[in-house]
């Protein structure tokens, strides 16, 4: 059993791969480095043992991708392929639109040709847009993106949803993740930003290395219990876990799914830096900045349907999020 990974080599991919190859499977990798580097993938044959395909190809190269079903029996893909930084997104809403949208149409586009119909999506808790009230549930309604990359997932589900509607060989699952951290326990992968970090845990962990100076708490006047927001963080190899269980769903029947990958869990973020001094026994050096545009006060899951349809639940707590977080950043002090 082949599964094309695209963008395996990045986060979330990576993880995923080894969980992947933990349980069995073949993998072949595909991924442009935009956002990764060749060494993860030398991580993950080390951690896991086990040898697998890669290929350097972008996924809007449909020349290129085709050779690769050609050439490689694929039984399903697992999709994390695209760009993900929402505040880049608004600076760069030509390049988002063609990269998640054009580079997923591609793909969807060579499967079919190559008769392989299977497909789980990288999703994101942002489809549900800010009206929705937590805990989140897939029956809610979705929509209302206030920024260009989140408007490529909605678009996204619309897209896959479609075209499962039209021809129901398909087999599709759509992964809404809530905030992925943490890493591999062996602190050999895990998440490798360019530049400044976007989002919370990078940056904290950034903080305790002494790379940075100090975090910026945006806003503490929210309504919640301590006035920062408060969000729903997922240790990225539960996330990983909850590919294979996906996979295993897509692959033995022709339906399509959507399912909520969170703890059901929300954590402020003075209670993740509480957590993560903890853990690593480091200071964290922060202040109180005003609000970021666009975020909300708080955005958990409800897990319930990923339980109950697919027996999968996030194991690891917010404790062993910030241990793991911590290892990776004080053994790769820069990254890979
Ligand atoms: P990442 O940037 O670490 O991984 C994405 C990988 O895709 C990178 O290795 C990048 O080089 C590759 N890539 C990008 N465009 C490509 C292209 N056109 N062709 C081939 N490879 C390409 O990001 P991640 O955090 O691992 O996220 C994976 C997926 O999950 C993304 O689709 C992201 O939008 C989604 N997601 C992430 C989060 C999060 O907080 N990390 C939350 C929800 C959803
Ligand atoms: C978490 C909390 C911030 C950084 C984003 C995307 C979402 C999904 C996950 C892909 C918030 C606060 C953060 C900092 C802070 N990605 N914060 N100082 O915004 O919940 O979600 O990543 O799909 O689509 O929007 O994650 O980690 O940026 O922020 O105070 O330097 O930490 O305000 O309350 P977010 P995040």
């Amino acid at each position: 059993m082949s599964i094309l990974v695209t963008g395996g080599a990045g986060y979330i991919g990576s993880h995923t791969c080894i969980e992947l190859l933990n349980a069995g499977y073949e993998i072949v990798v595909v991924d442009n480095f935009y956002n990764s580097k060749r060494e993860s993938l030398n991580r993950i044959a080390e951690l896991s043992g086990k040898e697998f395909t890669f290929y350097e190809c972008d996924i809007r190269d449909a020349e290129g991708m085709d050779k690769i079903f050609k050439k490689e029996k694929i039984d399903a893909v697992i999709h994390f392929a695209g760009l993900k930084a929402v505040g880049e997104s608004c600076q760069k809403p030509i390049e988002y639109y063609d990269n998640n949208i054009g580079g997923t149409l591609t793909l969807c586009d060579v499967m079919r040709n190559n008769g392989c119909k299977k497909i789980v999506f990288s999703s994101s808790a942002t489809v549900y847009g800010s009206n929705n009230v937590s805990p989140l549930k897939e029956t809610m309604q979705t929509g209302g993106t206030t920024n260009p990359y989140g408007t490529t997932k909605y678009m996204i589900e619309i897209i896959l949803s479609d075209i499962y509607k039209s021809d129901n060989e398909w087999s599709i699952c759509l992964l809404r993740y809530f905030n992925p951290i943490g890493a591999h326990k062996s602190g050999r992968i895990g998440e490798d930003p360019n530049g400044i970090p976007n989002n919370l845990m990078p940056f904290i962990t950034q903080v305790a290395i002494g790379k940075r100076e100090c975090l910026s708490v945006f806003g503490n006047d929210y309504d919640t219990p301590d006035g920062t927001g408060v969000r729903d963080y997922i240790h990225v190899v539960d996330l990983a876990l909850g590919h294979v269980k996906a996979l295993g769903r897509a692959l033995s029947g022709n339906t399509l799914d959507v399912y909520n990958l969170g703890t059901g869990t929300g954590y402020s973020v003075l209670d993740v830096v509480n957590a993560f001094e903890k853990a690593s026994g480091v200071k964290v050096n922060y202040k109180i900045v005003d609000r970021r545009p666009g975020d909300i006060a708080t955005c958990y899951s409800d897990p319930t349907k990923a339980f109950e349809e697919l027996g999968w639940k996030a194991e690891r707590g917010i404790e062993e999020m910030c241990e793991d977080s911590w290892r990776w950043q004080s053994q790769n002090p820069n990254g890979y």
